[in-house]
């Protein structure tokens, strides 16, 4: 598959960052990116809300950018304690997480709410990075590829295109586990996720596929490696400045 789509290598913090460390992390990001001077990747970090504006500032120059980890579907109004798009995009994010398995466990995340997010992702100025993946159970039962799809139908807006859409397969059982599917695995799901998307967005052959879920500076080259994987989203190394570089150095 062609190389035509540019790697995106995200870090998704997390409920974790103190402005002291954040910076730290950030600072040392920043340099390390500036540094190996790649033209040919992307590199996102998305930090806790309350750290974006401070993250953004110290990524100032280096090329990294920042985005959020989850948006409200509306653009403002009576939502406590939610945060929208366009409240992002003004505290500089370029990208959205949505549809995390976290959010979608925790919050109760529909498919359909998550579609919204991302046209609301996009009504602000956005890319959104629509995640999905199995869970134990379901790949046990072996319905993983029936799983990602409906997931898929459910979560992908209709106007869809590859410069408006990143999808990042994330199966549930992997993150913050250590364990990884096989990369034959890892393959199937992502050949079937751009089957999937064929028949919904016109350039699904450029749409970037993130595979998420214990990647780390060790694994990342096999990862990568695979056709179908153009990037990855990554938890708990990003939140160290030479793991999350040495990921960014094999995509
Ligand atoms: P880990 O890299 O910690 O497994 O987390 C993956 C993830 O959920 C990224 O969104």
């Amino acid at each position: 598959m062609a190389r035509s789509r540019q790697p995106l290598i995200a870090g998704n913090w997390k409920m974790n960052g103190l402005r002291a460390d954040a910076l730290a992390l950030a600072t040392a990001v920043a340099e390390g990116v500036k540094r190996a001077g790649w033209t040919d990747r992307e590199i996102l970090v998305c930090p806790p809300a309350t750290l974006l504006m401070a993250v953004a500032e110290a990524m100032k120059g280096s090329g990294v950018l920042v985005g959020g980890q989850n948006c409200h579907a509306d653009a403002s109004g009576a939502h406590t304690g939610d945060i929208s798009a366009e409240m992002l995009r003004d505290a500089s994010a370029s990208h959205v997480i949505v549809g995390h398995s976290e959010r979608r466990t925790d919050c109760g995340e529909t498919d359909a709410a998550v579609r919204a997010k991302a046209e609301a992702a996009w009504r602000a100025g956005l890319l959104p990075i629509v995640c999905i993946g199995e869970t134990l159970a379901e790949r046990e039962a072996g319905r993983t590829l029936q799983v990602l799809e409906t997931q898929i139908k459910g979560s992908v807006p209709a106007a869809a295109t590859a410069a408006k859409l990143v999808v990042a397969y994330e199966p549930v059982w992997a993150i913050g586990t250590g364990k990884t599917p096989t990369v034959a695995e890892v393959a199937a799901a992502h050949a079937h996720i751009r089957k999937v998307l064929s028949g919904l967005v016109p350039d699904a052959d450029a749409v970037r596929l993130l595979y998420g879920g214990s990647v780390k500076g060790s694994n990342a080259g096999e990862l990568l490696a695979v056709g179908d994987v153009d990037g990855a989203l990554i938890g708990g190394a990003s939140l160290k400045a030479d793991e999350f570089l040495a990921i960014a150095k094999a995509a």
